[in-house]
């Protein structure tokens, strides 16, 4: 029996259908509500579901996260990132077979055109890397544009595969180009994580020596951005595929929406914050700041839209740095500080009112300074794992049913008026 709502508007009851989710919440199907003459309103999105996905799955009381079903601590601990692309695209894991196919397909498709690798002639030392991301990925419809069938699932396969292959080729770029070094080309002969620290770290003809160890955490670092259902970037290459534009277009303005401090680029600001603070004895005038309702400083990496309790990637992400750093013989100052803020932070009811802790960008940021990675690269790297997903939540909405995006408003502008001659004025 379907359950359903009744609203009451001007005397008229109305009702409306709730949709059944198999995990979380169920949600109230407004679509008739036009019929009545009526819009909801929900500036941020905090209580409206823009879509269905059969993705990922988040419970922000509980701190779970799934991607197809698997919790985020197994694939984390015993997958891959390039098995968490597959599990992404096709919704099961795969068979080795499978993945030994879809690792082909990766390796294949890792160059970027000589012509196109240009585009970087147009950038400077001082380009911000996300910046070269976003351009060269919609660099890439240049490249692949014409006769591209958004309604052809395998030509939708073939842009996913071409954009997980090339995004660290060109992640990779964007470093050498702010180093001033020559680019490195894509080593099939290595994996993901192992093949992009190469063409970070590495030199034309002499391959850099990449620590398993440090591989490894990169690429569980990738498994932890994958995907995270209907965020801001992701939301964004929906809206804009919801065009039926051109995937690469899509995808470059999922990366222009992560650049913001307030979702992906916090990762960078977190490592500026912690290096403003710079000393313990610091922290308390900051978490001052950040409690100060006159003052827009905000504790970067802290708090979530979803997340009221712990976020489960920064539990990971926090192993991982300590491995890194333990690895790396490194002792950095900076993780003190991040460790003694989450602990005063978390003990301050300011915060625990408002069930604010860290997040994914609060400790990634110590891991990528740790291995080497530049603050500015560390968004990249973000958008970099998160690549899967985007691709992921663009197919699953071609493949269905969809209407192209376009929310209503509540409008409080002037009422209708007549245009007055400049001399009546
Ligand atoms: C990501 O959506 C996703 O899934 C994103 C992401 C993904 O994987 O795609 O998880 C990745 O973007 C993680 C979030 C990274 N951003 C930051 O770390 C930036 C700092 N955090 C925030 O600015 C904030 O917490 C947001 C943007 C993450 C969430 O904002 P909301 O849900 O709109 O909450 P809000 O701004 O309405 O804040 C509620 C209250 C406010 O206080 P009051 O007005 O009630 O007194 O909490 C306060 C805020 O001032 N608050 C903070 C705070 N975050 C919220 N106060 C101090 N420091 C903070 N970080």
């Amino acid at each position: 029996m379907t359950q359903k709502v009744q609203i009451i508007i001007d005397g008229k009851t109305s009702e409306l259908p709730v949709l059944q989710a198999t995990m979380g919440l169920n949600v109230v199907d407004v679509r008739g509500l036009i019929s009545e003459g009526i819009f909801t309103y929900d500036p941020g999105f905090l209580s409206t579901a823009s879509c269905d996905s059969s993705i990922t799955f988040i419970d922000g009381e509980a701190g779970v996260l799934l991607y197809r079903g698997y919790p985020i601590e197994q694939l984390a601990a015993q997958s891959s990132h390039l098995e968490v692309c597959y599990l992404l695209l096709n919704g099961e894991l795969p068979t080795a077979a499978e993945f030994a196919g879809f690792e082909q397909e990766i390796k294949e498709r890792m160059f970027i055109d000589e012509e196109l690798q240009h585009i970087f002639d147009g950038f400077n030392s001082q380009s911000h890397p996300m910046s070269m991301t976003c351009a060269s990925v919609a660099a890439l419809a240049s490249c692949y544009h014409e006769g591209f069938d958004i309604y052809n699932a395998v030509q939708r396969k073939e842009a996913a595969f071409n954009l997980i292959a090339k995004i660290p080729t060109i992640a990779a770029m964007t470093y050498k180009k702010s180093i001033g070094e020559d680019f490195v080309p894509p080593n099939p002969d290595l994996n993901y994580a192992e093949n992009f620290l190469n063409m970070c770290f590495g030199k034309k003809g002499a391959p850099a020596k990449v620590s398993p160890t440090l591989a490894k955490a990169m690429d569980r670092i990738f498994i932890l951005h994958a995907d995270h259902e209907q965020n801001a970037s992701t939301s964004t290459v929906r809206l804009a595929g919801s065009t039926e534009t051109n995937p690469y277009a899509a995808i470059s303005a999922g990366i222009a929406a992560l650049w913001g401090p307030s979702h992906g680029g916090a990762n960078e600001a977190v490592l500026d914050m912690l290096t403003e603070i710079g000393h313990e004895s610091r922290i308390e005038q900051y978490v001052a700041k950040a409690k100060d309702p006159n003052d827009s400083f905000r504790l970067m990496g802290f708090g979530h839209r979803v997340y009221k309790n712990f976020d489960p990637r920064a539990t990971v992400m926090q192993e991982s740095c300590n491995a890194v750093l333990s690895e790396l013989g490194l002792d950095d100052p900076l993780l003190k500080v991040a460790q003694k803020l989450e602990t005063i932070a978390r003990e301050q009811d300011y915060f625990i009112e408002r069930k604010l802790y860290p997040n994914v960008d609060f400790y990634s940021g110590i891991t990528f300074k740790a291995v080497g990675i530049p603050v500015k690269m560390f968004t990249v790297l973000f958008a970099l794992g998160r690549m899967p997903g985007w691709l992921t939540h663009w197919d699953e909405m071609l493949s269905n049913g969809f209407k192209i995006g376009r929310p209503r408003q509540l409008y409080l502008g002037p009422v209708a008026r007549d245009y007055v001659d400049m001399d009546k004025r």
